[in-house]
């Protein structure tokens, strides 16, 4: 039994990950902000009340600190991370024209916290034990509707790649998956204004459909798992074809 920790683990991708690695028979510790999110959770899937949940927002340092030192005292260490919450896109649109606070947020949330946690992950992991930080495909190519969130994907793949380098000296294995357009709640969000919006987006998607959560997590237990042991600072690209058009 590894002890593992997903940060966003009341719905998406951080959802599916937890349910999978409960399934698995880990240890699972996650976070959200919202705690009435995670009861509905755990009313669709009682399995989540063995996980170990801590409502928290990963932005805060303060509290992300305080976690993680809670987590050290309860757990003393840690096998598993998979870094993974973002919420919805508070920079989308034009960079001109988007305030200082948005654009701060972006980078915040979807890049300073995740080199945080990787920090403190990583003072609590020894040989053996794996990270994988979710990235997009946003991470590697321009994404002009969305350029400071695009621009953290880019710099979070930047220290995945360096940080693995560093990790692997104490056998620590960090890699990647950029997901392409997957259907969670972000999307379903986004559904109530844009009605079309699943089969639009659809239409640009080689394979012509989202992804389901499950085939992100079947990435991410790949990297976590034995069979990658080779794999180091790798990102695997989970995306329907969609970053080669
Ligand atoms: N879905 C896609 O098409 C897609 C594509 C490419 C990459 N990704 C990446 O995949 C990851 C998961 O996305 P998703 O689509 O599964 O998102 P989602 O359905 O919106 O779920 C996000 C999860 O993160 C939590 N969260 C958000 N901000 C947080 C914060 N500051 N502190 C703690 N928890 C926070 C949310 O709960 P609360 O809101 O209650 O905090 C929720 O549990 C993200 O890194 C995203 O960038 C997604």
């Amino acid at each position: 039994m590894a002890v593992a920790f997903v940060s966003g683990g009341s719905k998406g991708i951080g959802l599916a990950t937890v349910l999978r690695l409960l399934a698995e028979g880990h240890r699972v510790i996650t976070c959200s902000r919202d705690a009435d999110a995670w009861k509905q959770a755990i009313e669709q899937h009682p399995q989540l009340t063995s996980a170990d949940y801590m409502r928290m927002d990963i932005s805060n340092e303060a509290v992300l600190k305080e976690a993680f030192g809670h987590i050290k005292e309860k757990y003393s260490q840690l096998d598993i991370a998979v870094n993974n919450a973002s919420p919805d896109i508070a920079s989308a649109g034009r960079f001109a024209q988007i305030s200082d606070d948005d654009l701060r947020s972006t980078m915040t949330n979807d890049f300073w916290a995740y080199a945080l946690c990787m920090k403190y992950q990583l003072n609590m992991m020894s040989e053996g034990a794996r990270i994988v930080n979710i990235s997009s495909i946003n991470g590697l190519r321009p994404t002009p509707s969305a350029a400071m969130y695009g621009a953290s994907k880019h710099a979070l793949e930047g220290l995945t790649r360096s940080v693995a380098l560093d990790a692997i000296k104490n056998g620590i294995r960090v890699n990647s998956v950029a997901p392409g357009v997957t259907w969670t709640s972000r999307w379903e969000r986004k559904q109530q204004e844009e009605p079309e919006i699943r089969e639009e987006v659809s239409k640009l998607v080689p394979v012509q459909r989202f992804a389901h959560p499950d085939e992100v997590v079947d990435a991410i237990m790949y990297l976590l798992s034995d069979s990658a042991q080779y794999i180091i600072g790798h990102t695997l690209v989970i995306d329907g074809g969609i970053s080669l058009t």
